[in-house]
């Protein structure tokens, strides 16, 4: 099936219908979605590999199995940001056409095709590339989430702990263009990367340690890696300024809320630890277009995966050792 008619009834999609590696996906014949009111029909064109996916895809930590399924999970495609072209419209979709191209985030995205709510989806600007757009939704949401909520602006000192990944590329490169002093720690293949986005100092995690950073620096010390001490980052803040918390490496019942747990006791006068739960949304990923229209912010875009391969894409996420962002083109991408 090259292209999208009236008559197209079934599509090729990454499934799962146990929890586990990426060897629990594997591509299923499925129909395609019908649209309906509220909904428009999109080609995929690129869709970009999220941490998430990760999560969703083993059902670690655990936790989250209470509401994703407890024995499988209960939505059986994988995939969450999506790039692509209209190709059908549901009843009551106005503003978007056939033919215009579309970002956004919703589920079920490593298809040919997806259906998904008007609402959820965002028009990419004619300067912006299908694949550049694809990498922004769910990472940029929470970069920008979290340098919305400190007021990170001129003269902010912000440190980026796991800033080579999907989220600190984005995170790095959207403080700097706010003027804030960006310093990160980081793989040492990410550190050339990162000063190119705008980060003042960079340093090897498995060559630094935290504790000789200057304490009582930092505005605000954003916790990517989830992995360090959290007395380590408290005492890296100036008096007023916070951590925020936005991976965590709690083990595998727990994750994330294992730390946030932690955190609640380790607090100092003055300086506060904040759990991120970023959510996408399209006037924040409209600001993310714009500022990649405008040249200010470049996603790095460290492989991208032939959709026949996409779970060999979600293995390369799984194994944690990306610099930026990873993708899967499109089946129908040229
Ligand atoms: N709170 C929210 O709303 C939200 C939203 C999105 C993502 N997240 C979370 O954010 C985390 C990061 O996700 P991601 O996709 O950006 O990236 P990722 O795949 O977790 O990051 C990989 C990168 O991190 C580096 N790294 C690993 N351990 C490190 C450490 N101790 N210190 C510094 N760098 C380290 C790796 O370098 P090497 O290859 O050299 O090891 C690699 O370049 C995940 O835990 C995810 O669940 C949270």
């Amino acid at each position: 099936m090259s292209t999208y008619t009236a008559t197209t009834k079934t599509m090729t999609a990454w499934r799962q219908h146990r929890y586990g590696g990426a060897d629990a996906v594997a591509a299923e014949t499925v129909p395609v979605p019908v649209p309906r009111a509220g909904e428009v029909l999109v080609r995929v064109d690129a869709v970009s590999i999220n941490s998430g996916d990760i999560h969703l895809m083993q059902g670690e930590p655990r936790l989250v199995r209470l509401f994703l399924g407890l024995r499988r999970p209960r939505v059986a495609g994988r995939g969450m940001d999506l790039a692509g072209t209209v190709v059908a419209l549901g009843a009551d979709v106005t503003g978007l056409r056939v033919g215009d191209r579309v970002v956004g985030a919703h589920q079920d995205t490593l298809a040919e095709f997806v259906a998904v709510p008007q609402k959820r989806l965002s028009a990419i600007p004619a300067e912006v590339s299908t694949t550049d757009a694809a990498a922004l939704p769910i990472a940029g949401n929470t970069a920008l989430t979290v340098l919305d909520r400190y007021g990170v602006g001129k003269d902010s000192r912000v440190l980026v702990v796991g800033a080579g990944g999907g989220v600190g590329t984005l995170t790095v490169q959207l403080a700097a263009a706010l003027g804030a002093e960006v310093w990160a720690t980081c793989g040492a293949r990410a550190e050339e990367t990162l000063r190119r986005l705008g980060a003042a100092r960079t340093f090897d995690y498995r060559t630094t340690d935290l504790a000789d950073l200057p304490a009582d620096h930092f505005d605000v010390v954003v916790d990517i890696a989830g992995l360090q001490p959290l007395t380590l980052l408290r005492g890296l803040l100036r008096r007023g300024g916070k951590v925020a918390l936005v991976g965590g490496d709690g083990g595998r019942v727990l994750g994330p809320v294992g730390r946030i747990l932690r955190s609640l006791f380790v607090g100092r006068p003055g300086r506060r630890f904040v759990p991120i739960t970023a959510v996408t949304k399209t006037p924040v990923t409209e600001r993310l277009l714009a500022e990649a229209a405008s040249g200010r912010l470049t996603p790095v875009i460290e492989r991208t995966f032939a959709f026949e391969d996409a779970s060999a894409a979600l293995a390369h996420v799984e194994a944690g050792r990306t610099v930026g962002k990873v993708l899967v083109r499109g089946a129908h991408a040229g």
